[in-house]
């Protein structure tokens, strides 16, 4: 497989005089000259419609992108994901979080888990001995099931979620609660994290009596003390893991039946994955298009802004699906990159985001690239969406906005579960495909590590 830099691939080169004739390029007249632009550029798989004709490239961009993810190995690569190879090659482990959601074609200790968190999820939600459940972790241990409770949760229980050090976190999700009717589920890979212990020892010393587990260091979930311990699998990142039963208190806010739909909707993007051409393959489209962006084009910073109450938390998630993947400036090889990767991912819920940053997207003097997340079934934030979109890329007769700055459409028809996974799938394999692009192993997160080290020398009175 091809872990060589890709300023060696022909293409790169070509894509760089490329960008050139584009630095000047304007919608609008992209929009005028072609009639076709906004059919062209528009790709539909899983149930999924990604409309990318507002970025600032033609079908020459398009064809040199998918040459370059050609020549990466993009392909091979894959198929090395899908079936479980160990491409996680700092930690020497596979990133098999597609075999999470593959139904009767995951592992069997997938099923068995799935199996278990069925009856556990179906007895909570039925016997209603626990008024409250909340979740202890942080990271992939907290944002996923955070944004599938927030985006989809009903009213049969009140699920909630601590994430900080900051006892204020704790205190706050405790509110109103009884410490015999409140089930924790401590949620750690490693059952090591330092915030997540802190939390789950608060939880004790308020005393909380139900405890869950889920964990991968099963031996000190154990020494802790939970009665039910789930497993999270080490060829399973964090930041992936939502699938997992890392996804329990979200299955309990959401139901089993709609937390397999969400399943579902994930397996559906992955075959969509598999088996697409490059230029018709939407999480290929979006991480070349987001290279392109990035790589040739010099921009910084990426805005995600979906237009739902229900998707509030998805920039927050996907900050860390995508900067703890690739913000990254060496590559598989340990060797300094000399091109950009990972940009700063954020953005929030529009319509509010109108009425706070829109201002510096259409006139700021940095150019922020965005994904809008439509859900066709409200007209109003269609409506919204499409006018952002539209000034964005087209600005204004009289100059005051300047236009040609480039965003992309994802439709869903509705938010449902299966869509929910359709989505987050999607930006998943995005993750993956730039990795490939950059060289990066998109798998491990080194960088987190000084901080923590640096954090318990200075509690323990070190300089
Ligand atoms: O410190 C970063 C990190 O390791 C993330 O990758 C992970 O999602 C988070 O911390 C939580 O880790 P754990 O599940 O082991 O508590």
């Amino acid at each position: 497989m091809n872990t060589t830099s890709p300023v060696d691939c022909k293409s790169w080169p070509q894509l760089q005089h490329h960008a050139e004739s584009w630095r000047e390029a304007r919608l609008k007249d992209l929009f005028a000259n072609d009639v076709a632009r906004s059919i062209q550029f528009v790709a539909e798989g899983a149930g999924l419609r990604y409309d990318y004709s507002r970025q600032l490239m033609g079908a020459i961009t398009l064809r040199l992108l998918a040459n370059l993810a050609t020549e990466r190995g993009l392909p091979e690569w894959r198929d090395a994901l899908l079936s479980g190879e160990p491409i996680n090659s700092s930690e020497k482990r596979a990133a098999w979080h597609t075999a999470l959601r593959a139904g009767k074609d995951s592992p069997p200790e997938v099923l068995q888990t799935l199996d278990r968190m069925k009856g556990l999820v179906s007895r909570i939600r039925s016997e209603k001995k626990f008024k409250r459940v909340v979740n202890l972790g942080t990271g992939g241990s907290d944002l996923g099931p955070r944004l599938l409770a927030d985006a989809l949760g009903d009213s049969t229980l009140d699920v909630r979620f601590a994430a900080s050090v900051d006892p204020h976190d704790l205190g706050r999700a405790l509110e109103g609660a009884e410490p015999q009717s409140t089930l924790f589920i401590v949620v750690s890979k490693t059952f090591t994290t330092q915030e997540t212990m802190a939390n789950a020892a608060a939880a004790r010393r308020w005393g909380a009596k139900a405890f869950y587990a889920v964990a991968s260091n099963v031996e000190e979930a154990k020494k802790f003390g939970a009665s039910e311990i789930l497993p999270m699998w080490d060829w399973v990142g964090g930041r992936f893991s939502v699938w997992s039963a890392v996804g329990l208190a979200a299955a309990c806010a959401i139901g089993f039946e709609k937390f397999e739909q969400f399943l579902a909707g994930g397996r559906e993007l992955d075959l969509h994955f598999a088996s697409a051409g490059i230029e018709k393959n939407l999480p290929a489209l979006m991480a070349l298009i987001g290279v392109w962006n990035t790589s040739f084009l010099g921009r910084a910073t990426h805005a995600v802004l979906p237009y739902s109450n229900a998707l509030r938390l998805l920039p927050a998630y996907l900050q860390q699906l995508e900067m703890e993947s690739n913000g990254k400036r060496v590559d598989r090889a340990g060797n300094e990159v000399t091109y950009s990767t990972g940009p700063v991912l954020w953005g929030a819920e529009g319509t509010p985001s109108q009425h706070s940053f829109h201002q510096l997207l259409h006139q700021g003097t940095g150019v922020v690239p965005c994904d809008f997340i439509d859900i066709a079934s409200n007209d109003v934030l269609s409506a919204n969406l499409r006018a952002q979109a539209d000034a964005l890329a087209f600005g204004s007769e009289d100059g005051q906005y300047p236009g040609s700055r480039p965003s992309s459409i994802v439709f869903l028809e509705k938010l449902d579960a299966r869509n929910l996974g359709r989505l987050l799938a999607l930006y998943e394999h995005k993750v993956f495909v730039q990795g490939i692009i950059w060289n990066l192993n998109s798998f491990d997160q080194p960088g987190v590590e000084l901080g923590k080290v640096l954090a318990k020398k200075i509690l323990s009175g070190g300089k």
